[in-house]
């Protein structure tokens, strides 16, 4: 028995910690009490995310190939038959959902955080809690998408610019009768798409005798951590220790051997990169990076 197996049970229970606090740090769970229960661990108003139609991923399914913009062609984006994870769909749906104006379409950032649960999931039994937790916040943009005010959650900017518009954003607290709004809880996910495109860039830069587990905690250091407390810092570094090998993590994009996978993992950083940097111009533009 490694120390990893002796550890799982601390992992386990940590790592609820580190969920509880990993997205909306700053909520108190006392405020969050519905018909007398106490709501979900990340301290919302009891969001639950809706079935999957057909049990089909409502985004991606109709959507490949996707557009490509620019001229270059992009390099081969590895396809691996029987797992869930899909580099090429990662890529596909975050190349295509930035507009030629430079706007970013809800659906592909969606998509292709679709993709990235898969990703968190493949992480290990630590993260299955966190990919549960993305998907409810994506549910969320999914209601806003669908719902009343369909029009104004097409693209990034017009959501943040509506809700700013109507005082939607929950600058303070929302009274209970709303919607999380659709710009906070987007922020959850865009701080997040920084912890997990630093990771896969150290992942694909460094050398061979660094350690994932290590490259993990110092991505999270850099993005995450000083948005959590003490105990969730805690918590998310034993839960980085579960992480597989970095030879399974190169699996995990299907690539030929070490540096081609090294080459699709720099290729999906610049792709996320590009769509973070553009959020985040956005966000800090309107003064809302530090919306609670
Ligand atoms: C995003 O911004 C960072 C920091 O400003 C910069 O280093 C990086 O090159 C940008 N990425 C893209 C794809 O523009």
């Amino acid at each position: 028995m490694g120390p990893k197996r002796v550890l799982l049970p601390a992992v386990a229970f940590l790592s609820l910690l580190f969920l509880a606090g990993l997205w909306l740090p700053e909520v108190q769970l006392s405020a969050c009490v519905r018909g007398g229960r106490p709501c979900g661990w990340l301290g919302g108003r009891g969001e639950t995310a809706p079935p999957e139609r057909d049990g089909k991923p409502p985004l991606l399914s109709s959507r490949l190939p996707l557009p490509r913009h620019g001229t270059l062609p992009p390099p081969r984006a590895p396809r691996c038959p029987g797992q869930g994870f899909q580099i090429s769909r990662l890529l596909a749906a975050f190349r295509g959902c930035v507009t030629p104006e430079g706007e970013i379409l809800l659906q592909d950032y969606l998509a292709g955080w679709k993709e990235l649960i898969k990703l968190i999931d493949a992480l290990g039994a630590a993260f299955g809690l966190l990919a549960r937790e993305t998907q409810t916040k994506m549910a969320i943009l999914e209601g806003h998408r669908s719902g009343p005010h369909a029009p104004h959650y097409r693209t990034l900017q017009a959501m943040v610019a509506f809700e700013l518009r109507r005082g939607r954003v929950g600058l303070r607290v929302l009274p209970p009768d709303q919607p999380p709004s659709g710009s906070r809880t987007l922020l959850r996910l865009h701080r997040a798409l920084k912890w997990l495109e630093l990771f896969l860039g150290k992942l694909g830069r460094s050398g061979a005798e660094e350690d994932p587990s290590q490259l993990c905690a110092e991505a999270y250091q850099a993005a995450l951590a000083r948005y959590h407390g003490w105990w969730v810092r805690q918590a998310a570094g034993l839960a980085f220790l579960a992480l597989p090998s970095r030879r399974e993590l190169y699996g995990l994009v299907c690539a030929e051997g070490e540096k081609e996978a090294r080459a699709v993992l720099l290729d999906a950083v610049g792709t996320i990169s590009r769509v973070y940097n553009i959020t985040q111009q956005l966000y800090a533009t309107r003064g809302l990076l530090e919306l609670p």
